[in-house]
């Protein structure tokens, strides 16, 4: 089955290598503005026409953005997102419920009792603990530890190596900062950083 990656800089082959791993065929890149090709020609992929392609093959997103990927979800409207792309090296637990889109990439661990949603980012060894919850577009960066009983707002980001700590909350559109310990909940499209995390600015 093939699959087309929207995006094709340095995150976008990062979701090509998952969508592969996962057996999936990449039919090519969309991407309306100037990526460098030749990492895509080095694997012997191209740019496409999404205007070609509508309807043929389902599509992922490999925008790195939360907001950017909510954005162009909201333009390409009319494509159909692949299933939940969750890379053979992650490892899930019981009763992990993912949306369209959502990719998981290699390392990564789900417990048990996660609800994410749809075009969620799950990069490279992050963990996501018990009964946690993450709203659409949200991204958890490499390496970043959520703990359990946790919610992630729609378009948060969790920098790499960050930890958030049991039962908190990371409003809607936030930002915690690579290597941030998260100890109090971060209000939506606040910025956190530092240990413990405080608001930055
Ligand atoms: C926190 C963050 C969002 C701030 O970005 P920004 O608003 O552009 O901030 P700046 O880079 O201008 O830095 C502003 C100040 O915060 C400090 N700072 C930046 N990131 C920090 C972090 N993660 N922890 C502690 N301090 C940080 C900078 O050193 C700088 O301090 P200074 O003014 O004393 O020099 C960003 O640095 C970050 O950590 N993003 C996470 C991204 C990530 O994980 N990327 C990995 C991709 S795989």
């Amino acid at each position: 089955v093939s699959i087309v990656v929207v995006g094709a800089g340095g995150h976008g082959r990062e979701v090509a290598d998952v969508a592969e791993a996962c057996g999936f065929v990449v039919a090519g890149f969309v991407d309306d503005g100037s990526p460098d090709v030749a990492p895509l020609e080095r694997r012997g992929l191209a740019l496409v026409d999404p205007d070609a392609l509508d309807g043929l093959h389902p599509f992922v997103l490999g925008l790195g953005g939360g907001a950017l990927r909510a954005a162009v979800a909201d333009r390409l409207a009319t494509v159909a997102w692949a299933d939940p792309l969750v890379h053979p090296l992650a490892s899930m637990g019981s009763d992990v419920e993912l949306g369209v889109g959502t990719v998981v990439a290699a390392g990564a661990r789900l417990t048990t009792n996660i609800r994410a949603g749809v075009h969620v980012y799950i990069g490279p060894n992050a963990t996501i603990g018990h009964d946690t919850t993450l709203g659409d577009c949200a991204t958890v960066l490499p390496g970043a530890t959520v703990s359990g009983n946790v919610a992630i707002g729609a378009a948060a980001t969790i920098g790499t190596g960050a930890n958030v700590l049991q039962g908190l909350t990371v409003g809607e559109g936030a930002t915690v900062g690579a290597g941030a310990v998260v100890t109090h909940d971060v209000p939506a499209g606040a910025t956190v950083a530092g240990v413990p995390a405080r608001p930055l600015g």
